[in-house]
């Protein structure tokens, strides 16, 4: 196991977003949590990111307690994520962005940057080559010096993934990204993420893309109104009568 949380909730002043979730996440699995707008997935990611505090429950992993700790303590633990929304530097180029991303992980100093130290200059060549190896992973080595104001929908979802790759996370995050991408596209980050995990990192996504869902994941969550309403194999969930109810029951925008 990777990831647990138990009877975790996080309110928003009078709102219950997300509600007692007893989940857990195993290493090495494709796990994707679905449900409604509004249902608490992305609250779900802020919290287990450390984003967020959570209200009540806890939050552990890989069997450490994390309730409470800091976002960039999970990150050097090993959690990254991406936003629903991207968030990318789009006057820079792709390569641009994942040098910048790189040198925000790393600890270079003011000081060591301004005085060009060996070690800056060390950083600069290792950042490069970092940047460099996402690159060809994402499949973008292609569109390297492209500005990112110029490229696809798919393109910069992928630059996104890169970006949380650069830290070689154990457990990825990923909100919503297939949102704005056509059905080849979406076949191509299937792939994308199959990669991810056939390298070792587990991954844990937000779709409101049912059928991708269906094809990529191992296990599902569902949330409706902050709370889990249901969790088994894409088989299990598909047939499950309380999910085919909340689905009914609510227009779904991506
Ligand atoms: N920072 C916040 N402040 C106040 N309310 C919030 C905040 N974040 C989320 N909420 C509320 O919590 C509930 C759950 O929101 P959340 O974003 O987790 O839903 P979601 O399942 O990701 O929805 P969508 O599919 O539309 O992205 C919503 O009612 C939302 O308005
Ligand atoms: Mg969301």
């Amino acid at each position: 196991m990777i990831l647990e949380t138990k009877a975790l909730g996080r309110d928003f002043g009078g709102l219950t977003a997300l509600n007692d979730i007893n989940f857990a996440i195993d290493d090495q699995e494709i796990v994707a949590i679905i449900g409604p707008n509004g249902a608490g997935k992305s609250t779900f990611f802020n919290v287990i990111s450390g984003f967020y505090p959570p209200s009540r429950g806890t939050v552990s992993f890989r069997n450490q307690n994390m309730t409470g700790t800091p976002t960039h303590i999970f990150a050097r633990l090993g959690i990254a994520r991406t936003f629903q929304t991207t968030h990318l530097f789009y006057n820079g180029s792709v390569l641009d962005n994942l040098i910048v991303g790189y040198r925000q992980k790393t600890k270079m100093g003011l000081f060591d940057a301004i005085l060009r130290t060996p070690r800056a200059r060390r950083e600069e060549a290792d950042s490069r080559e970092k940047a460099q190896e996402v690159l060809n992973f994402i499949g973008l080595a292609g569109i390297s010096t492209e500005p990112v104001a110029n490229i696809s929908q798919e393109s910069a979802k992928r630059l996104a993934i890169g970006l949380a790759l650069i830290s070689e996370p154990r457990l990825l995050l990923l909100d919503e990204p297939a949102a704005g991408i056509n059905h080849n596209e979406t076949k191509g980050l299937v792939e994308l993420i199959r990669k991810i995990r056939s390298h070792g990192t587990t991954v844990c996504l937000i779709e409101h893309k049912v059928q991708m869902v269906m094809g990529l994941a191992d296990r599902i969550m569902v949330l409706n109104y902050g709370s889990k309403i249901a969790e088994g194999s894409p088989t299990d969930i598909g047939s499950n009568q309380k999910v085919i109810e909340a689905y009914l029951g609510r227009a779904h925008h991506a």
